[in-house]
């Protein structure tokens, strides 16, 4: 696991912008944002998924940066003051802290933005155009008001909603701010390597599953956990009155869940072409992760 972060990282580093000029500033604070560290877990379930379909070549390595800039803008976002104000994220101060709110601001457009200018450098690989295109596709429905962005406004309005929320309301809510992400590394991995229709919709289906999965552990993380070892302050969902699965089902249950969800997933992917032992126990080792 060690190894895949450093070589995860070695890529990301590589397409991240030069801080010079005028826009200095902004270029720093994404790059501190993005070098604050992380699991580097979407890139990594990206890379892998790609593996499982026999890929091989460089094309990938664009969008495992665009993905992780794409994340990293949406926690830059998201900790704002007028979001969820946390202090701590990656175990550093937040952007907002460390550059002030108008920077932090920039610095999520600019990840954002700058995720899909380093994603359209995949077309300089050998690589079929029309799987980068249907790759690009898929990352950019996933992210937005359909995906992440349609997630994260749920979200904020359920705040106000309390015992209101239904279940329904609330895997809309994870499916989408969380899920959606998770759904676009593996599908893009899965695309690039020439996975067929089908392939690609047995991807999305086990990706809702370890995506939804891994906000249910979030969510208990924000209660058991403590900052040092998260990396980011516990009890923000309390604090913003956000209803979470843990509020509406209880501890045990929620862990019930979440391992019955990660179980589905795997199952799913058995039946990927290349056998992929590294995917799979990252897989359940999501279940139980304490940060
Ligand atoms: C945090 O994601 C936001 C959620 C969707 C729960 P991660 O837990 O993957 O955060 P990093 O990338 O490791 O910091
Ligand atoms: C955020 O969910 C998901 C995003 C799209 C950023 P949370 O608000 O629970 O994420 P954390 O706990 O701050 O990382
Ligand atoms: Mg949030
Ligand atoms: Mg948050
Ligand atoms: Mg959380």
């Amino acid at each position: 696991m060690q190894s895949q972060v450093t070589q995860i990282e070695e890529i990301i580093s590589g397409y991240l912008p030069m801080e010079e000029g005028w826009a200095k500033t902004v270029m720093s604070a994404m790059n501190y944002s993005v070098n604050a560290g992380g699991k580097r877990l979407r890139p990594m379930l990206m890379q892998e998924t790609y593996r499982s379909f026999g890929g091989t070549g460089k094309v990938i390595e664009p969008f495992m940066a665009t993905i992780e800039m794409i994340h990293t803008y949406s926690l830059v976002h998201d900790d704002l003051p007028a979001m969820d104000n946390d202090t701590l994220r990656r175990g550093k101060p937040t952007t907002h802290v460390a550059y002030g709110e108008a920077m932090a601001i920039l610095a999520g457009d600019g990840l954002l933005n700058y995720a899909f200018e380093t994603a359209l450098k995949a077309f300089e690989e050998e690589e079929d155009p029309k799987r980068i295109a249907g790759a690009l596709q898929v990352l950019a429905k996933k992210a937005g008001i359909y995906g992440m962005i349609g997630g994260q406004t749920a979200d904020i309005e359920a705040e106000n909603l309390q015992d209101k929320v239904t279940l329904e309301h609330m895997l809309y809510i994870h499916e989408h701010k969380t899920a959606a992400l998770i759904q676009a590394a593996m599908m893009v991995g899965a695309i690039l390597a020439g996975a067929t229709k089908e392939q690609v919709a047995l991807v999305e289906q086990a990706a809702y599953d370890i995506g939804v999965a891994f906000q249910i552990q979030d969510d208990i993380l924000d209660i058991t956990s403590n900052a040092e070892t998260l990396g980011k302050p516990i009890g923000s969902d309390e604090r913003n009155h956000k209803t979470t699965y843990v509020t509406l089902k209880g501890m045990e249950q929620s862990m019930q869940e979440q391992k019955e969800m990660s179980a589905h997933a795997i199952s799913l992917l058995q039946s990927l072409p290349h056998e992929n032992e590294f995917l799979m126990e990252l897989i359940r080792s999501l279940i139980t992760r304490i940060k």
